[in-house]
């Protein structure tokens, strides 16, 4: 096989993986196989540039930054709908649109869909390849984002999505040219965690799902929406060119799916409104479910042809209608402001509400999310305020009720010490939040064991949500690394610590001592490094002692990595503290290292059996770079000269060491040689 053919094949092969994954959420490779064919791929297109194309699984990272976005005019108009409020609206609809057809009571049948909440775009696939992606715009001209919307995983950079060993001929092909409109999300599990790494990284957080999906798919930086979870239904044709489509809506969406595209799951196929009526009832429960925001249903006439010839109204078409749910927004009053004390210290304000029931549920509390954001929005004491929740999202205040005022109303003032341990609160400068910066605040302590301990962490079972907060209220916890030195004995004193669950307990903090060095990185807590962030930091560095010693130059070279975050990671390791928790973290077994075999990386192994001591400033490496690079390569690195030393790599001002191997017959090279015997 030539290295352009197997280039091709393991991009279909990566395409076709990320299809199982991302669109049918159903994965035939494990991650670490996934993981080796990317990897391969990457190094053949590092190597061979020219083969390198827009379709490219490795393109998803993101392309150089645009300077504005070019507007496109799409071939058909993008349209919207109109919108019922209750299943009475939509036997109205049923009605007026009767005047329009052949026979008024002729039988229909409906495709009901759920109308999610996200951002419209409109996806051009020309010879099976994915060219163009735009925003909706005004409905004739978008935005062109076509490198924003490659980085989706769920998007098919080529239809028909076909397996490795399924040649594309067995599948239909579709037209030269389809034009495909869907409906880009962001997932409601990512974002909660999503807005609190941003507000701890001093960002501003996003109002709402929607928002987040907008904010990411309209960046110039494409690798910044490459970092957002965003996924993506279709649900249209908007145009087609040498190639038929199926004739019916239901037809389409089975079409759509068979040709890779990410269909809503949750569709139906009526036939008759009573039964468009009975799924809506279903959904006002299960909207808060599924991991998508619904603001409501579309329904549509099932026969497109016979929906489009009845035409619109301005912009909608009559064939469809949107069934609104309830808005799930109510206005309460502002009883109290309460200060939350974030892992690192942020002081978060939480709003205390009268209690009103929203959706099915009874809210007390909202998010602030910072004080800039309450004084922007003028929200104060005593205020009647709008909340709005989202799925299982945390409710926020939309903003205050001014017309509601009596002036008895307060300005909410900003902490000025920590609520937890006393300690002045402080404000970064270029941040909005505010922070307790005393490293022993128990609170702090609290949230740091939460996270530590969380699924995206170190996923320790059976330590439950409160665990934390008993065995530090305890004395039992005085920092993370304590989790692993917790007594059996000293546990079962606890109330309600029987033996079962004092067992569970310590099997599974026994169990998350073989979690991966990039998850206990994560699990440290150091702020901008979350999960994607310690996995570039890991592969790149090999471990966090590494880490620990690397300048800022040299974090700043790894790509991904900001001066900001550099920063944040050299402050956490200067702090004693910390290296301490560290040290006590590896005493108790946990791994810090990748241990790096050959099979692995496909690293050559010409060092194996050497001793190498390494002395001296070398011209490029630290000596941990150095250390990591002969180790690699199947090489010992010792701290002394002795008989046993195969070779003393010697930068500037070496000193004692290198005397020493000149009496020895120690032979001594410096950085350039080692590269040449790796090389050989
Ligand atoms: S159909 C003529 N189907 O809701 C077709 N729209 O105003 C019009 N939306 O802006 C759209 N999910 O972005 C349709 N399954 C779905 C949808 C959907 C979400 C959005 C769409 C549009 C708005 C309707």
């Amino acid at each position: 096989m030539t290295i352009e053919e197997r280039v091709t094949k393991l991009r279909d092969e990566i395409n076709y993986h990320l299809y199982r994954y991302h669109v049918l959420d159903a994965p035939v490779i494990t991650d670490a196989e996934y993981d080796a064919l990317y990897r391969e791929l990457v190094e053949l297109e590092a190597a061979h540039p020219d083969l390198i194309t827009a379709d490219s699984p490795t393109q998803r990272a993101g392309a150089e930054p645009l300077p504005e976005f070019e507007k496109v005019r799409h071939p058909a108009p993008i349209l919207s709908l109109a919108n019922a409020f209750s299943p009475a609206d939509l036997f109205a609809w049923r009605s007026r649109i009767g005047r329009l057809l052949p026979d008024p009571d002729m039988d229909l049948r409906y495709v009901v869909e759920p109308k999610i909440d996200g951002l419209s775009v409109v996806l051009t696939y020309e010879n099976g390849r994915f060219t163009q992606g735009a925003t909706r715009g005004n409905g004739e001209v978008g935005e062109n984002i076509t490198p924003n919307l490659r980085t989706l995983r769920a998007l098919p950079q080529r239809i028909p999505v076909t397996g490795p060993n399924q040649p594309p001929a067995t599948r239909h092909l579709p037209p030269a040219i389809l034009v495909v409109r869907g409906e880009a999300f962001f997932p409601l599990d990512q974002f909660e965690a999503f807005n609190n790494a941003r507000l701890e990284a001093g960002d501003e957080a996003y109002m709402n799902p929607r928002n987040a999906a907008a904010g990411s798919l309209r960046q110039l930086d494409s690798t910044i929406t490459a970092q957002r979870p965003l996924t993506l239904y279709c649900y249209d044709l908007i145009a087609w060119e040498g190639g038929d489509v199926p004739a019916s809506q239901w037809e389409r969406l089975a079409w759509l799916r068979d040709l890779g595209f990410p269909v809503a799951p949750d569709v139906a196929h009526c036939t008759s409104l009573d039964e468009v009526a009975a799924i809506y009832e279903e959904w006002l429960d299960k909207r808060n479910q599924i991991n998508y925001e619904v603001d409501g249903l579309v329904v549509k006439i099932d026969d497109r042809p016979l929906a489009d010839s009845l035409g619109f109204v301005g912009k909608d078409p009559r064939g469809a209608i949107a069934l609104k749910f309830p808005a799930q927004e109510k206005t309460t009053r502002l009883l109290a402001v309460q200060v939350n004390v974030g892992r690192t210290g942020i002081l978060a304000p939480n709003a205390v509400l009268e209690p009103v029931e929203i959706g099915g549920v009874v809210v007390r509390n909202a998010t602030l999310h910072n004080y800039d954001e309450i004084e922007r929005k003028d929200i104060r004491l005593g205020d009647m305020v709008i909340v709005k929740r989202a799925g299982d999202v945390i409710p926020y205040i939309v903003g205050p009720v001014v017309d509601l005022r009596d002036g008895s109303e307060q300005v909410i003032e900003r902490p000025l010490t920590c609520p937890a341990c006393g300690e002045t609160a402080v404000n970064l400068p270029g941040e909005v939040a505010i922070y307790c910066e005393n490293v022993a605040c128990p609170e702090q302590l609290v949230r740091r064991v939460e996270y530590f301990v969380s699924r995206g962490a170190m996923d320790i079972d059976g330590f439950g949500g409160k665990t934390g907060k008993q065995l530090i209220d305890a004395g039992l916890i005085h920092d993370i690394a304590d989790i692993y030195y917790l007594d059996r004995d000293a546990l079962l004193a606890l109330e309600g610590f029987q033996e079962k669950k004092v067992d569970n307990l310590l099997g599974g903090i026994e169990a998350s001592k073989q979690q991966s060095p990039a998850r206990l990185l994560t699990a440290l807590g150091i702020r901008f490094v979350g999960n994607v962030v310690a996995n570039l930091l890991v592969a790149e560095l090999g471990g966090i002692d590494t880490l620990a010693t690397a300048d800022q130059d040299r974090l700043e070279a790894i790509e991904g990595i900001g001066p900001q975050t550099a920063v944040s990671i050299i402050q956490w390791f200067a702090n004693e503290r910390n290296r301490q928790v560290l040290d006590k973290l590896r005493r108790a077994g946990l791994t810090i290292a990748v241990e790096k075999t050959a099979e692995a990386d496909n690293i050559p192994q010409p060092f194996t059996g050497l001793t190498f001591v390494i002395t001296g400033t070398l011209p490029t490496w630290s000596r941990d770079e150095a250390k990591a690079f002969i180790e690699a390569r199947g090489g010992k690195v010792t701290g002394s000269v002795s008989g046993n030393t195969d070779y003393l790599l010697a930068g500037e001002k070496a000193g004692s060491k290198l005397t020493k191997a000149e009496s020895l017959n120690v032979p001594v090279i410096d950085e350039d040689s080692l590269r040449q015997m790796a090389a050989e």
